[in-house]
């Protein structure tokens, strides 16, 4: 894959597509990208502010609202791009706990709906039709691997999805794979860590805790707070799949391991001490059904393909603190529409019954 080109980037308005999308073009070194978003309640526009306000990059880039399980919109982008990454996605677990069915339509027939376009693509390509076949970047995460009680998860392992969330990303990645078996399509797929930075939706553990606390309001931790996660800064996550893109091996996954893997109470005693708040904010209740207890990756693939995961948590953290301090208008404008709706749906019930942690 050359430097430059023509991207078609979708989800590339949500928290991690975003990132990818700013920093590819903030490089300036030609590269074009069509970002395809849906615009879901996770979806912002605003998050790719910075680009439309820059001439240079502006002119690179293009917005599309659509839906990637439409096969109208999808066919004439993938038509126009060198190269597909997929970051749309439906990506909570609490709420794909709530409402499954929007993770499958997304996860397992949007992806359908990008092999297709990318397989006649190929075909074009083999007619001499066009340069060369598109490569498809399926986003995927270490989620599918399930809980892993001790080591690391490696690429091969076998999957074990526990979450409607994992479980629609397995499906997707799977599909994914079976083009590139069955068809030659050129597919690489990603498993990303646990990822946290600047414009994460305010649903997800550290903006919530992070949001919550600097409005002093309760910190609502699940069970006992010793689940582990590996966590991943939002630009080295954007970086690895940029990395793959560009020297992944078709047909092959690479996991995308974090720089610390910590217990939540450790996250959120760290997040606590930056914000100068007490820990008496935080309250312990009903754990999450099938509440993966632990994630963790092997990343001798990805180092071996030479990339480097360059934020330790410390860093990204008070990055993190930083930009949601600076930036009230846009996590106040994240927690509305059905925010309250929802709020209430996951965890009225759980604090009303809450206990001091
Ligand atoms: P996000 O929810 O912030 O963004 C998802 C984006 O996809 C939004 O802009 C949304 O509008 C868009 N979208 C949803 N359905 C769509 C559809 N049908 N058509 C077009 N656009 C659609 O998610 P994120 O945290 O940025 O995650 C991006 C990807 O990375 C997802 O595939 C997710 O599974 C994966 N991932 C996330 C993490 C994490 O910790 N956040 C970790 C590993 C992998
Ligand atoms: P989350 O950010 O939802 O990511 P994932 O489920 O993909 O790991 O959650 C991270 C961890 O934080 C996970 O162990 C669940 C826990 N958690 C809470 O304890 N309370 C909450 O309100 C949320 C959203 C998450």
């Amino acid at each position: 894959m050359p430097p430059a080109g023509h991207l078609l980037v979708t989800g590339g308005a949500g928290f991690i597509g975003s990132a990818f999308v700013r920093d590819v073009l903030g490089r300036r070194d030609g590269t074009r990208i069509t970002v395809l978003d849906k615009l879901t309640y996770a979806g912002n526009e605003s998050n790719l502010a910075a680009v439309a306000a820059d001439p240079e990059q502006l002119a690179r880039y293009r917005f599309v609202r659509g839906d990637i399980a439409d096969p109208a919109v999808v066919g004439p982008l993938v038509a126009d791009a060198g190269a597909v990454i997929n970051f749309a996605a439906e990506s909570h677990v609490d709420r794909s706990i709530l409402d499954p069915e929007a993770f499958l339509v997304t996860g397992v027939i949007g992806v359908h709906v990008l092999l297709e376009a990318c397989r006649r693509e190929a075909g074009r390509a083999a007619r001499g039709e066009r340069a060369a076949a598109p490569r498809l970047v399926q986003v995927s995460t270490d989620e599918v691997y399930g809980s892993i009680a001790e080591g690391a998860a490696r690429e091969g392992d076998p999957l074990a999805p526990r979450s409607p969330y994992a479980a629609a990303k397995a499906a997707g990645e799977q599909l994914a794979r079976s083009y590139h078996v069955t068809y030659g399509l050129d597919v690489v797929i990603t498993r990303g860590s646990n990822t946290y930075g600047p414009y994460q939706h305010p649903e997800k553990l550290i903006p919530l805790f992070l949001t919550n606390a600097l409005d002093d309001q309760p910190l609502p931790m699940y069970g006992d707070g010793l689940q582990r996660r590996d966590w991943l800064y939002v630009s080295d996550h954007a970086g690895a799949v940029e990395h793959v893109l560009r020297h992944g091996v078709a047909g092959e996954v690479y996991n995308i391991p974090g720089a610390a893997e910590l217990p939540n109470r450790e996250v959120i005693r760290i997040l606590l001490e930056r914000l100068g708040k007490p820990w008496s904010l935080v309250r312990e209740v009903e754990d999450r059904p099938g509440h993966d207890r632990r994630y963790a990756m092997d990343g001798a693939r990805i180092r071996e393909l030479g990339w480097r995961n360059r934020t330790p948590f410390e860093v990204g953290i008070a990055a993190t603190v930083d930009w949601f301090r600076a930036n009230e208008a846009w996590w106040r404008a994240a927690r509305s529409g059905d925010w309250d709706a929802y709020y209430e749906r996951q965890y009225g019930a759980r604090l009303a019954t809450s206990l001091e942690a």
